[in-house]
């Protein structure tokens, strides 16, 4: 970060300079220098209206866009580097212009605040970053999408309350995750449209006595309309609010998928093998293959839900309008975009190259009378009311239980000593395969549901 000394672009009505601990203080410019090429985007849109509006002469944009272009290619190819003592991405580039161009230079800022400036830099700056995260979103579902067609036939206890529940097709546990991501999805999307208003014109609260032309640069800079209220304008962040709280979900999500898929490749129950290439040793344990990228996948969840509230709370009894609490509302969106972009980036290459340890599996699904519900859903069949069915089927499991017996261990006389309603045909229901099969509601576990999931999924896919 360059420290020369430079003058404050508002300097006119103060008589000393800030403290050095107060620039220190009040910088943002190590945060929204990201925002340059926003910055010299939304500025040229600028121009070229100030220039429709008869401001700026031909001569005068003409140099100003030739000069921009020039900022820009300082700013890539590290020559312009960014000065602590102009405070921000706005001030440093608007310095470098009037460097450039002087008076002509001087003339940008006709009709503009940084109050509208800023949020125009970051609602094209969420647009862009958005539009990166569903392309990657929308992969990953892919990859979901794939492996679920691969697993449908794989069958593992279903769990409530971490406890064996029903049998249930690997393949609908992934679909699980396909609907929670489209989901998210939406909302990246309404974050997105949220973002796609055009700032400009508000000035720093009032609009601006120059017939500024809104919907000129509007259209310039591809916003879908334009601000209805320039003091809403300059104090409205709900367009962040929304993009915060799509990214919480999305994390809330994946935080889940990632204990899961921790509890799934302990030694306990040993359901996977994790690919080497996402998980770490240990300096002191030679045994060690520890689920690293699945744990901060799931300990990264924290800091993106902070985000959100952070946000929220500096938001929350706010005056209107601009305020300068409003300069913290970037720090933690930009860091939990980066790091929505690397988990998923990572989750699915890791999801890919999950293995399957389907032996051990079938071992687990003989515990925890999984298939208790059919049996008693069996009854049901046989007109016996279901609260019946119920104490039935806990009596036969208490049972069998203490004998150290499962279901199919049991002879026709023990199930008749239970319900004269049990027949030979009992026997028949009595596999994780059938039990899954058997399970076609519309969305149930059944092979072909699942199948047919995919399908709906793959359409989406294909029209998002
Ligand atoms: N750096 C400021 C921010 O990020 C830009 C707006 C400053 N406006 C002001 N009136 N001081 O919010």
């Amino acid at each position: 970060m360059a420290k020369e000394k430079e003058k404050a672009l508002w300097s006119g009505r103060f008589s000393k300079a800030p403290e050095e601990i107060m620039k220190k203080f009040g910088e943002s410019i190590s945060v929204d220098w990201c925002f340059y090429k926003e910055d010299i985007e939304g500025s040229k849109a600028h121009g070229k209206m100030l220039h429709k509006i008869g401001i700026l002469s031909n001569n005068e944009l003409e140099k100003i866009l030739k000069a921009f272009e020039e900022i820009q290619e300082e700013i890539e190819s590290g020559e312009l580097i960014p000065n602590i003592e102009l405070e921000d991405v706005h001030m440093n580039i608007e310095n470098r212009l009037i460097k450039k161009l002087g008076d002509i230079g001087a003339k940008i800022h006709t009709g503009r605040s940084r109050n509208d400036q800023v949020v125009t830099d970051y609602r094209l700056h969420l647009k862009k970053e958005i539009a990166l995260i569903m392309d990657l979103l929308k992969n990953c579902m892919g990859v979901f999408l794939k492996r679920a067609q691969k697993d449908v036939d794989i069958i593992i206890p279903g769990f409530t309350h971490l406890m064996h529940a029903q049998p249930i097709s690997l393949g609908h546990y992934w679909m699980a995750y396909f609907w929670k991501f489209e989901r998210d999805l939406k909302r990246l999307n309404s974050a997105l449209d949220s973002a796609d208003v055009s700032p400009l014109g508000a000035g720093a609260l009032a609009g601006s006595t120059l017939p500024l032309d809104r919907e000129y640069t509007r259209e310039l800079l591809g916003f879908r309309e334009i601000s209805k209220n320039s003091l809403d304008t300059v104090s409205d962040r709900d367009f962040i609010m929304d993009l915060q709280y799509a990214l919480s979900t999305l994390f809330i999500h994946t935080s889940g998928l990632a204990e899961d898929l921790i509890i799934w490749n302990t030694q306990e129950f040993n359901y996977i093998e994790l690919p080497d290439e996402f998980c770490t040793g240990s300096s002191m344990m030679p045994n060690k293959k520890n689920p690293d990228a699945l744990e901060l996948i799931r300990g990264k969840t924290g800091g993106v839900v902070t985000g959100l509230f952070n946000l929220m709370m500096n938001l929350k009894g706010l005056p209107l309008t601009y305020n300068r609490d409003l300069q913290e509302d970037k720090k933690f969106v930009l860091e939990n975009i980066a790091t929505t972009k690397m988990v998923l980036e990572i989750l699915p290459q890791l999801i890919e190259k999950i293995e399957i340890r389907e032996e051990n599996i079938q071992k687990h699904l003989e515990k925890g009378f999984l298939l208790a519900t059919d049996v008693a859903e069996y009854l049901v069949l046989k007109e016996v009311p279901f609260r019946k069915t119920h104490e039935i089927v806990g009596n036969i499991v208490q049972y069998a239980e203490a004998k150290g017996l499962d279901f199919k261990d049991l002879s026709m006389e023990e199930w008749k000593g239970f319900s004269q309603a049990f027949d030979q045909d009992i026997l028949e229901i009595l596999t994780p395969q059938k039990a899954v099969s058997r399970r076609e509601t519309k969305g149930g576990t059944a092979a072909k549901q699942v199948l047919s999931q995919i399908n709906e999924g793959k359409e989406i896919i294909k029209e998002a």
